[in-house]
């Protein structure tokens, strides 16, 4: 695919930057959020001659209270409305977000989305599930984002020995699995015990999951 956004910075001058940020904001745990767009310009359809625009903000964040990840979360299925480029991490999220305050009003914590029968990922997540000791989670293509926790949760298993196999599955199969969990960078690794009031396993969270994020935390911790 060809780029169309031309970034001058490399990915070196991007850390070094991010480290700087950081470091200037004082905080011990913090998310640093960084947004790139085509630059400002009137409005209209076609690429600016505007010089790209790069914004970033450090904020402080609390990870998830260990007591909110062993009790895990609700979540709903919802219809994935989002475009054919889910691969993008682009601003345009209205479908996200429309989803994810659907979940919220139903008293949940995430909507995972469904788009032709088959799971895809979460608003804001990737989505897994743990059957009969081995991970499943959805192959990577054009539909969905080929998250960073992601990455991670595959050499985490890897390193674990437990079979990480990237197929489709429906919500049936995904109701029927023994564990569901969810995975972004700020949730980090997150069971889901109950998706449209249909309890997974025991309703608890996972064995293998909680194991996966004991051990990516370790991974985390020594870097
Ligand atoms: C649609 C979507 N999928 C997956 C993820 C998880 O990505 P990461 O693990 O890089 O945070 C995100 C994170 O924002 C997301 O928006």
């Amino acid at each position: 695919m060809q780029r169309r956004l031309t970034i001058e910075q490399s990915a070196e001058d991007f850390k070094a930057i991010i480290l700087e940020a950081v470091q200037k904001s004082n905080e011990l745990e913090c998310a640093v959020y960084l947004q790139i767009t085509r630059g400002v310009a009137v409005r209209q359809h076609l690429f600016p001659a505007a010089p790209v625009s790069i914004t970033m903000t450090v904020r402080p964040v609390h990870a998830i209270e260990n007591e909110a990840r062993d009790k895990g979360k609700k979540a709903i299925f919802h219809e994935d409305e989002r475009w054919a480029n889910c691969y993008i991490k682009s601003l345009n999220l209205l479908p996200n977000i429309l989803a994810k305050q659907t979940a919220h009003e139903a008293g949940c914590f995430e909507a995972i989305l469904v788009r032709d029968g088959y799971i895809t990922e979460g608003t804001s997540s990737n989505v897994y599930m743990v059957k009969d000791g081995m991970v499943y989670t959805t192959p990577l293509s054009k539909q969905i984002l080929s998250g960073i926790t992601r990455m991670a949760v595959k050499k985490v298993t890897e390193s674990l020995g437990i079979p990480f196999i990237e197929k489709k599955f429906t919500p049936e199969e995904l109701l029927q699995a023994d564990e569901v969990f969810i995975t972004s960078t700020t949730s980090e690794i997150l069971p889901i015990v109950n998706v449209d009031g249909k309890s997974i396993g025991k309703g608890n969270p996972g064995k293998l999951t909680m194991e996966i994020y004991h051990k990516f935390k370790g991974f985390i911790l020594a870097d």
